[in-house]
């Protein structure tokens, strides 16, 4: 998949299953497989608030609970007049399995667009060296 428009109709349609009965912010994940395979993920909030799950961490745990790890971009759309970014938990999770030049877009309902990497988001992260 080359063109944000298609990324962006995925990560939008992605946010309609979204599960936000405390917040009512729906969010949407497209996670873009190096075989081709696109992922789609929303949040999927709890009564315990803390145990919510985000967009971008639901669809990278179905990719890889798929057997797949490969991946070339993500795009996360916020129901929002801004683009939305990622929290910081999700930039730590997108860097365990993306490399820091991956693409991730950022598309808001209005159709704005801002495009930065899993490295711009979350430098000098954490990674495990032994
Ligand atoms: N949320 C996401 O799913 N992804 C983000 O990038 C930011 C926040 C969710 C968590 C919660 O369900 C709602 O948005 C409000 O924080």
């Amino acid at each position: 998949m080359a063109m944000d428009t298609e990324l962006f109709q995925q990560a939008r349609e992605a946010s309609s299953v979204a599960y936000v009965p405390y917040s009512n912010f729906p969010v949407g994940a497209a996670l873009v497989a190096k075989n081709g395979l696109v992922f789609q993920g929303c949040n999927i909030e709890n009564a315990s608030f803390g145990l919510t799950n985000c967009a971008e961490r639901t669809a990278i745990f179905k990719a890889v609970s798929s057997g797949v790890r490969e991946f070339e971009m993500i795009g996360i759309y916020g129901e929002t007049e801004e683009p939305i970014s990622p929290c910081g938990a999700c930039r730590q999770v997108l860097t365990e399995f993306c490399p820091d030049e991956m693409p991730v877009w950022l598309f808001s309902k209005t159709g704005d667009v801002k495009k930065t990497t899993v490295g711009a988001l979350l430098p000098y992260h954490f990674k495990n060296l032994n």
